[in-house]
């Protein structure tokens, strides 16, 4: 039974625990439908609580076999048992320490949430953040009850993981002891028929560590790129922030089902098999770029995250957003540090600015949650993290390094709040960060406004700032913008190199003397706040600043500025894309001296969806349909323009020699999509179908084919495809994804369906139903079919799947998010459908506040 009224949790409430824990020791004697988990947990009555409380332990779909405090059975009337919990009276508890034991059962094979301990292909695993483990026995479920564990796991299975280091082992069980206390969310256990890539990695300070990749038999051969990763982390977080790992071992269990990326358990991470499994053959180069920030991201979390945890989970970005900025960080330092900033900025307009202007927009730190798993949002992680990056610049490389420090030093072991991080950084730096704060609890995108004027040499900037209302948060203060500056002179001269103007009001003017004339402003350099910036400006100033900009970003923020005036008009007005737009872009697809990933990123239109948000910022009502023609005529004419340089480029952008993942060959190889693209619009996919004919690894195989359906060809060889990678899962879905993102617009919803149909669209593994559900989302035209049709079948298939997997579902739903961007007709259609899943009987509590969130 569902609860009727799902009841909020807000942040003003928080209490500290009753009672701590001091230890934790766990058996479990696994069965596919009948787990027992024994259970002997030492409390102890905490100094900072309230006296006399009664002992609550979280407990969800649990069958309680038998419970004693202090070695005497808990008997019927000596608590209260609910679906949510156990309730021990205080009147039956010590006042000293005492020990609480419970065996209970569960059935791991019934587990579809994938939350708590389930199967996964025959295999045990876990997933316990956010509240998983109250699905695997009684205990204080919450983050800051944090205790050493002690594991014993019993079965016949041949590999028995679990957090720590490994103990005793023998026929039929193994032992594990984790030293570090620990919240239950990061507790994990695994059981299977694993078999193990081995490495070693030697701390800084001479510890040996073993490491090991765990996976399927069979997938062994895939774990080469994973392995080197997690050895260049770990590296990495021992030279930049001075962090050495602190255990024997570190183990890796790449999953099939799995409803996130991964999951940072103490020394046993939990991965989605997509973010640990390569081969040149099977991945492409974004896998493998995933992979490296996703191992890097989870072994940051062993020192952000494990060691410092959240007080509670409205904490969620201080160990999110800080990790995310390390991962950022690391792949920077790994690969272009442009080119990764230009990415990270694409993606947080695509998810994060796309969330902060629709009705789901919420603060870095929420204050109040219904189900704390619908806040693993792009604003906790990745504006989380951009407001670190704010911070650093705030403070300096020096005064970040210093703050690091005193927060490992004085949180090590914490269960921390915002509050203490952002007191770390005062104390080091002795500034003032109360202001700086207000990134924390207020939702939305500011909004920086810019004019300027030049008198006797002397330019001013007038800054303005507005963040508009959201959810809850109709007024909003002026906050503490980073605004990175730089000015060049006409001749392209650079006269002011990058400044930092510090915008805390609501408007301000800053002024830069002794120019001998008018100069190219450079704003927002580096992308230093996560804000829209509004100015106008011209169609020459933009082409200058792609020719003539020292920084990078701006330099490729210009040319997309460009693009999208040029799709604007071409949307609104049907002017045709002009000179100076095709001059630039010619200008950079020659310049030889640009970074190939560079290089590929600025040739790249803007996608469908961010058209459609940036016509609607600016008060037009986007036509999906409209953009898609416009964007298809924009590449043609592109294309055209580029008709002489495009051939050469793809024959020198060619890497002789086997295949290398490395990020200056991938950058080549992007460079050369990029011009495939463009060719198939001139040559009818020819080129596109002899590369997916010779192609020797994944990106150059994947990347034709998807070209080829994008001009509408290419059936022949999903045939071809599906024959040669029918056994392996992770390539089927991308083989799943590549149809219902690309079809076209018109027949989306009945590709998709179709796709539905098929006999490999296993719904129930989340992986795949992303493949095919999700990448109909991406189509934007075809999703915003004006028949409603997709909306239908998104609609259709969350209805099925939310009894199964309420978390994937609840997720999904934010395909709906933007519906206010749109034309009346569709916004009743989409309004219709999610209506729809919210009148669904018996519907999680996952989904029904997201409905109910989109739907305002
Ligand atoms: N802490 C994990 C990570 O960022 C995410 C796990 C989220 N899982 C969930 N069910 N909410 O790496
Ligand atoms: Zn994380």
């Amino acid at each position: 039974m569902k609860d009727a009224t799902p009841q909020a949790v807000y942040l003003s409430d928080y209490t500290p625990p009753a009672y701590l824990v001091d230890k934790v020791s766990l058996v479990f004697r696994l069965d596919p439908a009948a787990t027992r988990v024994l259970s002997r947990i030492e409390f102890r009555p905490n100094p900072d609580a309230a006296p006399g409380q009664p002992l609550v332990l979280d407990g969800e779909k649990l069958k309680l076999i038998g419970a004693a405090v202090a070695g005497e059975a808990v008997k019927d009337g000596d608590h209260t048992q609910t679906d949510t919990g156990l309730t021990i009276p205080a009147s039956r508890l010590p006042a000293e320490p005492f020990v609480f034991e419970a065996e209970v059962e569960i059935d791991p094979s019934a587990n579809t949430a994938l939350e708590g301990l389930y199967m996964s292909n025959g295999m045990y695993c876990t997933q316990c953040e956010a509240e998983g483990f109250r699905r695997i026995t009684y205990y204080p479920d919450r983050p800051d009850v944090m205790a050493p564990f002690h594991v014993r796991i019993e079965s016949d299975e041949k590999v028995l993981l679990s957090n720590g280091n490994p103990g005793a082992s023998g026929d039929g069980f193994a032992e594990w002891t984790d030293p570090w206390p620990k919240p239950a969310y990061l507790f994990a256990l695994v059981a299977g028929d694993l078999v193990a890539a081995k490495d070693s990695f030697t701390t800084r300070s001479g510890t040996p560590v073993e490491l090991g990749i765990w996976v399927r038999p069979g997938d062994e051969g895939k774990c080469d790129y994973a392995l080197d990763a997690l050895k260049r982390s770990m590296k990495w977080d021992e030279d930049v922030y001075g962090r050495e790992y602190d255990l024997d071992v570190f183990n890796i269990v790449a999953v099939d089902d799995f409803n996130m990326g991964a999951m940072e358990n103490k020394g046993l991470n939990v991965f989605n098999s997509k973010y640990v499994l390569a081969s040149p053959s099977t991945a492409t180069d974004m896998d493998y770029e995933n992979i490296e920030g996703i191992i890097a991201h989870e072994y940051f979390h062993n020192w952000t995250g494990n060691r410092i945890t959240c007080r509670d989970w409205f904490q969620l970005c201080l160990k999110e957003g800080l990790t995310v900025f390390r991962d950022q960080q690391f792949s920077g330092d790994m690969r272009s540090k442009p080119v990764k900033r230009i990415q990270d900025v694409l993606q947080l307009r695509a998810r994060q600015f796309r969330e902060d202007n629709g009705p789901l927009a919420h603060p870095v730190r929420p204050s109040s949650y219904i189900e704390i798993n619908n806040f693993y949002t792009a604003t906790v992680y990745e504006k989380g993290a951009e407001v670190i990056g704010m911070l650093k610049r705030l403070v300096g490389d020096d005064g970040y390094a210093k703050a690091l420090d005193l927060y490992f030093d004085r949180h090590d072991g914490d269960a921390a709040t915002i509050e203490d991080w952002l007191a770390v950084f005062q104390d080091a730096t002795g500034r003032d960060l109360s202001q700086f704060g207000r990134w924390y609890t207020q939702a939305g995108t500011p909004r920086v406004t810019v004019t300027d004027d030049f008198k006797d040499g002397t330019y001013t900037l007038h800054l303005k700032q507005e963040t508009p209302a959201t959810p809850g948060q109709p007024d909003k203060q002026p906050q503490v913008i980073p605004v990175a500056v730089g000015l060049l002179n006409p001749n392209g001269d650079e006269v002011q190199p990058t400044t930092v103007l510090e915008l805390t009001e609501e408007q301000q003017s800053f002024t830069f003397d002794g120019l001998s004339a008018k100069p190219v402003p450079s704003i927002l350099r580096g992308f230093s706040a996560p804000v829209i910036l509004d100015r106008k400006t011209t169609t020459e100033e933009r082409a200058f600043l792609l020719a003539h900009d020292t920084d990078p970003f701006n330099k490729w923020e210009a040319g997309r500025a460009l693009a999208k005036d040029v799709l604007a008009r071409m949307v609104t007005d049907r002017a045709a894309p002009g000179p100076a737009y095709l001059d630039a872009l010619e200008r950079v697809a020659r310049d030889e001296t640009l970074d190939p990933a560079f290089r590929a990123l600025a040739l790249r239109l803007p996608s469908e969806d961010d058209m459609a948000q940036t016509l609607f910022d600016a008060g037009v009502t986007p036509d999906p349909l409209a953009i898609h023609d416009a964007r298809e005529k924009l590449m043609l004419a592109l294309a055209e323009h580029l008709s002489s340089v495009l051939p050469g480029l793809y024959e020198d952008m060619s890497i002789p020699g086997p295949y290398s993942p490395d990020s200056k060959a991938a950058g080549c190889r992007a460079l050369r999509q990029t011009a495939l693209a463009m060719m198939a619009r001139l040559d009818d996919g020819k080129t596109a179908a002899k590369q997916f004919r010779d192609a020797d690894n994944m990106t150059e195989q994947l990347g034709a084919l998807g070209v080829l359906l994008s001009v509408g060809h290419g059936q022949e060889e999903l045939g071809t495809f599906y024959r040669q990678w029918q056994l392996d899962r992770l390539v089927i879905d991308k083989w799943f994804a590549l149809q219902s993102s690309l079809a076209a617009p018109g027949k989306a919803a009945d590709t998709t369906l179709a796709l539905t149909r098929h006999p490999d669209f296993d719904w129930k593994n989340p992986n795949r139903f992303r493949s095919v559900i999700g990448g109909l989302a991406t189509n934007a035209a075809g999703f915003h079919d004006p028949s409603g049709a997709s909306y239908e079948l998104v609609a259709d298939w969350l209805i099925r799947l939310d009894p199964m997997n309420p978390q994937t579902t609840a997720r999904m739903t934010t395909m709906f998010e933007t519906w206010n961007r749109y034309d009346a007709d569709r916004q009743a259609l989409m309004r219709g459908a999610l209506q729809r899943i919210a009148a669904t009987r018996g519907l999680s509590r996952d989904t029904t506040e997201m409905v109910g969130r989109i739907l305002g």
